[in-house]
């Protein structure tokens, strides 16, 4: 039986637009640039530090990990390499949750971030004290929740799953007949659902990045260019996971952008992927999927305006005065250890 229900979401505090945190941030000349890019990496030396970005973050500090030793990946790569590095120092670039998952991981570590404004909508939409009194209501099902995630919420978890292996971990408990209650991305949970035919219960936060894209928008475009495959990251709607080619997480579809014979890709994902996705399909042409059109409401836009506030501004600084340091409480960080452990001895099997 599959089974899904709508819980009260909570309200999402101001959601700032990405263009408003683009104007915040200074802007360089091409020489300062430079100078600044040099200042950080020796900054990264002499502090024993090491920078663990996202994908979708600023060009340049990708292009500062890769040449600091450094590494630019999905939330799931982000966790394995912060847990297997031997820096004192992990900077995260990213969101909260990366920066926490990190701590959770990584006690002994130093956990810094370029800002600690930076959430994530799905974080948000997933209170603990709601979400803690949803998981009473199921008491016997497997509470499996996605990385982007609080500590609070993974501490109450079974598991701790990020898009690329989610598929793999409920297909897993499902062969243990086990029945799931899934928090807190509603697209991604009706995805695994269908693709596994696990029970499931599901929360009903939602990406407010992935959930702008329009199917109708994707099917013009695919009109005009019909030998273009479509990437999609499964944050994203039904409809427009139902006209993908590919389906996974950002590492997946920067792979598939290799792998995959079309020359053109029209691409459903946050918009900082392209800097790593040309690099590694440099023949190449990527088109983002639209979120214009009918009902369009975005003012993210395919950029999430959280992970837009990382920068060279506020990476330089934290690494000047090692201020915003991530704490966990350590009660809720062992608690919240046995998920996400769990989720990379889940790999290591591989
Ligand atoms: P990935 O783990 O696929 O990189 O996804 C993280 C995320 O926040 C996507 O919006
Ligand atoms: Fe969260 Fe969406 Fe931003 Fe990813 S893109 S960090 S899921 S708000």
């Amino acid at each position: 039986m599959n089974l899904s229900v709508s819980t009260p979401v909570s309200p999402l505090r101001d959601i700032p637009s990405t263009d408003a945190v683009a104007l915040r941030q200074p802007r360089y000349t091409a020489s300062e640039r430079l100078t600044k890019i040099e200042h950080i990496k020796r900054l990264f030396k002499a502090q024993d530090a090491v920078l663990v970005a996202h994908y979708y973050t600023d060009p340049d500090l990708q292009l500062i990990a890769d040449e600091t030793g450094g590494c630019v990946s999905d939330s799931l790569e982000m966790a394995r390499f912060g847990n297997t590095h031997p820096a004192s120092t992990l900077v995260v670039a990213g969101v909260r949750f990366m920066g926490e998952t990190a701590k959770i991981l990584n006690p002994e570590k130093r956990v810094l971030m370029p800002t600690l404004e930076a959430e994530c909508s799905l974080d948000l939409s997933c209170p603990p004290q709601a979400f803690n009194a949803f998981c009473d209501t199921y008491p016997d099902r497997t509470v499996v929740v996605y990385a982007n995630t609080s500590a609070e919420v993974k501490a109450r978890a079974d598991w701790v799953v990020t898009s690329s292996i989610a598929v793999r971990v409920i297909s897993h408990l499902m062969d243990e007949d086990q029945k799931i209650l899934w928090a807190p991305d509603r697209y991604l949970g009706r995805y695994l659902q269908q693709v596994t035919g696990a029970d499931m219960i599901i929360w009903q936060g939602a990406c407010i990045v992935h959930e702008e894209f329009k199917s109708e928008g994707i099917r013009r475009l695919k009109q005009e260019h019909p030998e273009a495959a479509v990437l999609v990251h499964p944050e994203s709607p039904a409809e427009v996971i139902e006209m993908a080619d590919v389906v996974g997480s950002t590492t997946a579809l920067i792979k598939a952008a290799r792998d995959l014979p079309n020359t053109r890709l029209i691409v459903a994902t946050d918009r900082g992927i392209f800097y790593k996705m040309q690099q590694a399909a440099p023949e190449k042409t990527l088109i983002e999927a639209p979120t214009y059109g009918e009902g369009a409401t975005c003012k993210s836009c395919a950029h999430c305006p959280w992970m837009a506030m990382n920068g060279l501004h506020n990476l330089e600084q934290v690494l000047e005065t090692g201020t915003n340091e991530i704490h966990v409480d350590e009660q809720v960080r062992i608690k919240a250890l046995r998920a996400t452990q769990r989720m990379l001895d889940f790999v290591r099997k591989d």
